[in-house]
């Protein structure tokens, strides 16, 4: 692999197609190495447009408009952030052999579904996921949770950070989950996923790397496995390393290498998976940094991001932990245009404490606005000083 020199002919160009951020890290870390970066998102001023060498507004799920932007700016490498993204094109564009989609347009096609990918995992791999069923109307789900049993948990099949989700206790709750399914998923409103309840003791997400190694073979690679809260499906909470049963993470690792064995390519996958002593279920995958992973910012020495870049450009990665760490989110707590940050200066002068605040234009009550980030001796006191940071920083408004 040869780097070139932004804004020259001889330019590596990266597209990301999503400029939140984890986008803005990732392309943090591509700007380290000198890669021209375009930065795509649905408004603007979005994380990643501010550190991008050009930053365009366009709606990814509209094929024409996307199709254009590629053609006119011919990328060599086209990096899907979010799952919104009209994937036909992304499987045109790689068939055409115009750029190449990380890690495959296939496994960005596979996962913005629920359906792709779990009868990816579960039907075709055989690997062990939550009892499911797919319904498509209020008539279909009432049966489906008969069949598989109360509680469950309903989710619209394209949809993500726990919108349109709701767990289901009772028959009366039915309704209520349908309409909400309807009006938070993304596309193809009304169908969903119904979902036995897993009772995990731990939830994690094992980032797993595919990366060139020294044969110019792609090798499989493992960081030690992030543990995180959840609170209705959307990630509150991160620490490294969740320490695991020998067997539980062996087969972890087993799981994660199957499913992003088929899914190829090269970069960063977050695979989460429940954990219940040394039994272990296939959740989801995002083929690309995870949220909850951004507590390798202040763990590993290549944090999630960089690795991903390096991954992407064929380079070696090095996914070794430097020390334990936690993340803890901040929300933006309020609706607002424009908002400011106080406690900052506190915030930072808790021991082991690091902040990244995303520069976001608009602020909602559960709009995550920025992350604090802390290392520590051990996990749990990593966790205290990242919650005590994140509750430190109050959004005001400006
Ligand atoms: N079948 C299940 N059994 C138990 N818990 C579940 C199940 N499905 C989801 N959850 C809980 O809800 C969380 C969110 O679910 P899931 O990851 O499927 O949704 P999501 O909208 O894709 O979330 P995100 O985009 O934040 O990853 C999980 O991390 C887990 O805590
Ligand atoms: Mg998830």
């Amino acid at each position: 692999m040869r780097l070139g020199t932004p804004l020259s002919p001889s330019a590596t160009r990266v597209m990301l197609l999503g400029a939140g951020e984890l986008g803005k890290e990732v392309i943090i870390a591509l700007q380290r190495l000198g890669v021209e970066v375009i930065a795509v998102d649905r408004y603007a001023n979005a994380p990643g447009h501010q550190v991008a060498h050009r930053a365009y507004v366009t709606d990814m799920s509209d094929s024409s408009a996307l199709r254009a932007l590629i053609e006119t700016e011919k990328p060599l490498l086209v990096v899907p952030e979010i799952e919104a993204i009209a994937t036909e094109v992304l499987l045109e564009i790689e068939a055409a052999g115009l750029a190449e989609v990380i890690p495959t347009a296939r496994a960005a096609n596979l996962t913005m579904n629920r359906e792709g990918i779990r009868r990816l995992a579960a039907e075709t791999l055989g690997l062990p996921t939550s009892p499911y069923v797919f319904a498509d109307s209020l008539s279909e789900m009432t049966d489906a949770a008969n069949k598989l049993g109360y509680p469950v948990i309903v989710k619209p099949v394209m949809s993500s950070s726990g919108k349109g989700q709701s767990r289901i206790d009772h028959a009366s709750q039915l309704q209520a989950a349908w309409d909400d399914a309807a009006s938070g998923g993304r596309i193809n409103k009304g169908r969903v996923i119904v979902e036995g309840v897993i009772d995990f003791d731990y939830e994690i997400t094992l980032l797993t790397v595919r990366a060139i190694g020294s044969n110019d073979m792609i090798e499989t690679h493992f960081c030690e496995p992030i543990g995180h809260v959840q609170v209705k499906g959307d990630y509150v909470e991160s620490w490294q390393p969740q320490s695991m049963s020998v067997a539980a993470r062996a087969r972890a690792q087993e799981i994660a290498a199957a499913v992003t064995g088929n899914l190829g390519g090269r970069g960063i996958f977050g695979v989460e998976l429940f954990v219940k002593g040394d039994t272990v279920w296939f959740s989801e995958v995002s083929p690309r940094p995870h949220d909850t992973g951004m507590v390798t910012m202040a763990t590993q020495r290549q944090n999630e991001f960089e690795l991903h870049a390096r991954a992407i450009l064929g380079l070696p990665v090095d996914v070794s932990l430097r020390e334990p760490g936690a993340s803890a989110v901040i929300y933006g707590g309020m609706d607002a245009t424009g908002i400011a940050f106080n406690g900052v200066a506190d915030a930072l002068r808790i021991p082991g404490v690091d902040l990244r605040l995303f520069g976001k234009p608009q602020a909602f009550p559960r709009r995550r606005m920025g992350v604090a980030l802390s290392s520590g001796p051990d996990t749990d006191e990593a966790r205290r000083r990242a919650k005590a940071a994140s509750a430190t920083v109050k959004p005001v408004k400006a």
